[in-house]
């Protein structure tokens, strides 16, 4: 098949969706890649690397896309350029299908099948191909090492002949693939730290990370999982207890992460400004769900914003894109993985509709919007 990666840098975003190795094996499996000019650049892949793994670099998006049968991209490229593209051709990216439906109707008008990798199920076969989890882990690694650059003191517990330094307490709100990862690294730095979700089955995870478990392990908090292994919505009762034992532990916290999100809806609201009025002047909060409404009271997406009492609010976008080389080598990998689904014996191009993960993350077929979520 004839497979184009496009050129998805700028603004917040570095990533590319085929790296020099990917499409090694694509070549080697008999495929025929167009690369677009400078498409991995922002994450250290040359247009060189590119020719030497044997793809044809071309100008822009819409030469390479014009006899495309899949095209590979991070976040799908613009819906202008969906016109441009071969009918029944495929395009994979994380679609943000979620927030917008629009991207959907535009692939079905362009006779375009739409694969969402945000919508893959999580089902162990389909693990290699998690790029939000690929992606999490990255994020969750790097917003502790940014959040230590920030801070105007050490992790680590440092005694020395000019005194001793004190470790940072890291504080993680939600466990789940980006917390994990952060308690890991905040452990790794040598920070002391306590982690929170509303999930049962984090207290065990947190714990064989070394970290402390806090929360409200109430009735509630036993059915808090959803048979998905996400969190629901916590009600009202709930919220008030969350933030009682919060507020309690907070005013004593260095660096607190927070990560909690909940699938469809606007993240919850865990830390407001009276609780950040508590906090030490140098204190850094990471709110990584600024782009969902964010967990943080005050928070601005793009932004660090220092309040009064001397607190930074860590609002940047786009966790992944800043380790762009290793996010890209994985998001690529998760592509590579995906791309049988989509072949046939002869290796042209031809989605399996049998199967349920092109089912769970399609979201067009045949010029319609066939996914259930967005009916
Ligand atoms: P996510 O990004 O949707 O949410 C992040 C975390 O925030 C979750 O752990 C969630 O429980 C937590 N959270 C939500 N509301 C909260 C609140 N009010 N207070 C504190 N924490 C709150 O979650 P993510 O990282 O996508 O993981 C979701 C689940 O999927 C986890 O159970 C994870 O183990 C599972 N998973 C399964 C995989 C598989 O292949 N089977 C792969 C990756 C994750």
């Amino acid at each position: 098949m004839k497979i184009a990666v496009l050129n998805d840098a700028g603004g917040n975003e570095a990533r590319v969706a085929a790296t020099p190795e990917t499409v090694k094996g694509y070549v080697n499996a008999g495929h025929s890649i167009v690369v677009v000019k400078g498409a991995g650049k922002a994450a250290d892949f040359s247009d060189a690397n590119y020719t030497d793994a044997g793809a044809k670099i071309v100008k822009d998006n819409g030469t390479a896309t014009i006899d495309a049968d899949l095209v590979m991209s991070i976040t799908g490229g613009t819906k202008k350029l969906l016109s441009g593209l071969k009918k029944g051709a495929g395009i994979t990216g994380l679609l943000n299908p979620t927030d917008n439906p629009d991207y959907a109707k535009a692939c079905a008008k362009a006779g375009v099948t739409a694969y969402a990798l945000e919508y893959i199920p999580r089902i162990s076969r389909a693990q290699s191909m998690d790029v939000l989890s690929s992606q999490s882990n990255l994020a969750g690694y790097r917003a502790v090492v940014e959040a230590g650059s920030i801070y105007g003191r050490a992790f680590p517990m440092m005694m020395t002949a000019a005194g001793t330094v004190a470790p940072a307490k890291v504080f993680i709100m939600g466990a789940g693939v980006a917390g994990l990862q952060a308690i890991a690294t905040a452990r790794r730095l040598g920070a002391v730290t306590t982690a929170t979700d509303v999930r049962p089955a984090a207290k065990e995870q947190v714990a064989s990370l070394g970290a402390k478990f806090i929360a409200v392990e109430n009735e509630e908090f036993k059915e808090a999982e959803t048979a998905g292994g996400y969190a629901k919505q916590m009600s009202a009762e709930y919220q008030k207890l969350q933030a009682e034992l919060t507020a309690s532990h907070i005013t004593k916290q260095d660096i607190v992460v927070t990560t909690a999100l909940i699938p469809g809806r606007q993240a919850p609201r865990l830390i407001d400004k009276a609780m950040i009025d508590t906090m030490k002047a140098g204190s850094v909060i990471v709110d990584m769900a600024v782009e969902r409404g964010g967990n943080v009271e005050g928070s601005k997406a793009g932004e660090i914003v220092t309040t009064k009492n001397g607190v930074k609010l860590v609002g940047l976008l786009n966790w992944p894109s800043r380790m762009a080389a290793d996010a890209s080598n994985m998001f690529a990998r998760n592509l590579k993985n995906f791309l049988p689904l989509v072949t046939a014996e002869d290796g042209s191009y031809a989605p399996n509709w049998d199967d349920e993960i092109i089912k769970g993350c399609a979201l067009t077929r045949d010029g319609e919007v066939v996914h259930e979520r967005l009916k």
